[in-house]
């Protein structure tokens, strides 16, 4: 498990997606530092995770996606991703790590939890986020809906079409029928 956060709140606001915004304009809500985490919630979740997990299988990456995410980027497979940074750039930020890195296998599942923030207008935020990223793939990922969670949250199944099994191929003879026989 990874988690990524600047604990510092939002970074600001310099395109004109998140500036124009809803929640940075209006509800003020997206607005520079703010949600940023109470002193010690890093360490609070340090020892949380070892109490749950022990020393190993997580990472905690402190600092604003641009960074962290150039000096310690993720370079596993990410089965499920769950993206609860709000603004538009930071999900840019991360969604074209994870599928300019090709990080998801078929079936990996992303939850948006900001999916319907201003006013579920597409213009915005993760909705117009979701949908650049994944045209940026030149096709080699897709996506569909999963399901719906509370009033703002969507799940979302990530299909990776470039390089999993197609029937519609014509080739019976794909390594991954004949390699330890058909699934
Ligand atoms: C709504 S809070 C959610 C925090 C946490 N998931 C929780 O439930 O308590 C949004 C978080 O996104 C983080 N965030 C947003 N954009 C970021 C960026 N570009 N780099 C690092 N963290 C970012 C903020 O620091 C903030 O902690």
């Amino acid at each position: 498990m990874y988690v990524y956060d600047s604990f510092a709140g939002f970074p600001k606001s310099t395109n004109n997606v998140d500036a124009i915004s809803y929640e940075v304009v209006d509800t003020g809500y997206w607005r520079e530092s703010e949600d940023a985490s109470p002193p010690g919630t890093e360490e609070m979740l340090r020892r949380e995770f070892t109490r749950r997990f022990g020393e190993a299988g997580w990472t905690i990456v402190r600092g604003m996606f641009e960074q962290s995410l150039v000096s310690d980027p993720l370079r596993r497979e990410v089965a499920i991703a769950n993206l609860d940074c709000d603004l538009y750039a930071s999900t840019v930020q991360v969604l074209d790590h994870l599928l300019g890195n090709r990080l998801f296998p078929d079936g990996a599942v992303i939850l948006l939890d900001d999916y319907n923030c201003n006013r579920a207008n597409p213009r915005f935020g993760m909705r117009r986020a979701l949908r650049e990223c994944f045209a940026r793939t030149d096709g080699f990922y897709d996506y569909s809906e999963f399901i719906n969670y509370g009033w703002h949250g969507r799940a979302f199944f990530v299909h990776r079409l470039g390089d999993s099994p197609n029937p519609d191929a014509g080739n019976l003879d794909a390594g991954y029928l004949t390699e330890g026989g058909a699934r």
